[in-house]
């Protein structure tokens, strides 16, 4: 499953906007060493390294193809090859930091509570992810045609499951380790210019194991069934633009001192 940067940026300042709102409920804190997870092509990460002009900032990535389009100028930030899931810094971190990238890991009882135990005393967890609900209509739909011929013999078990758990589950997991933390969703309404806008916006995301598995004309079938019934559930409105109502969750967690 390859992720590609310029099909990601596509919509560029809408997926920036959550990323943007994480950082502005940051705690006033003064990290000395900052981790970004799942930093893509590091445009938050060098953001983020721009608040803090004091700390060390590493951004990690498992995609080769993101972490190659990140902007290598800022000797401050260490960009670095890795999968979360195995995640293990030498040294205790002042703030995790992940927007758009933990709900592509299994297990969040254990995931969340793991990362807060890698906080220094006081510091801070920031996360960011699509509330992945398997009703919302772009999915449903994808899910829908996946799992019909003749393409559900190729994609059985291909897609993402739901792996986004309700806000409490979170609060539960944490609060044994968390001094103080604040949780909540946003749906955003995004509005989105161009063709076929929801197509071009999943096949940056939640299509990447469709377009990772299928090959060819059986690739492009699919494309054009699920591009068929998008332009269905997201009319484009008078002026042209299609609104795509898209919910997210944050956490903000502070380690106890
Ligand atoms: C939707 S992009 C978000 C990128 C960036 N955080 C941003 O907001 O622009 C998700 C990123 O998570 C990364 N990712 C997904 N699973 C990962 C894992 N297990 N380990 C490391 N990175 C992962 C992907 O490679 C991708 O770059």
């Amino acid at each position: 499953m390859a992720w590609d940067p310029r099909q990601y940026d596509l919509f560029q300042a809408a997926r920036a906007r959550p990323g943007h709102d994480l950082m502005a409920a940051l705690p006033p804190v003064r990290p000395a060493r900052i981790v970004d997870l799942g930093c893509g092509s590091g445009r938050l990460t060098v953001e983020l390294a721009a608040r803090h002009p004091g700390a060390s900032v590493v951004g990690l990535d498992n995609s080769p193809e993101m972490l190659a389009d990140a902007p290598q100028a800022d000797g401050r930030i260490a960009w670095q090859p890795g999968d979360i899931a195995a995640w293990n810094p030498a040294d205790p971190v002042d703030l995790i930091f992940s927007n758009a990238a933990l709900h592509w890991l299994d297990d969040h009882a254990t995931l969340f509570p793991r990362l807060v135990a890698r906080l220094a005393p006081g510091g801070v967890l920031a996360v960011q992810m699509p509330v992945t609900d398997p009703e919302a209509p772009f999915r449903a739909l994808l899910h829908r045609l996946a799992g019909q011929p003749p393409w559900a013999a190729r994609l059985a078990g291909r897609l993402r499951p739901d792996a986004v758990r309700p806000p409490a589950a979170y609060h539960r997991w944490l609060a044994p380790l968390a001094a103080r933390m604040d949780i909540w969703t946003t749906e955003y309404l995004h509005v989105l210019d161009g063709p076929d806008p929801v197509l071009e916006w999943t096949r940056a995301t939640a299509l990447l194991p469709v377009t990772g598995t299928l090959e060819g004309a059986e690739r492009e079938a699919f494309l054009a069934a699920y591009a068929e019934g998008l332009r269905a559930l997201y009319p484009p409105d008078a002026d042209g633009r299609t609104l795509f109502p898209f919910r997210r969750l944050f956490i903000v967690a502070t380690a106890r001192g």
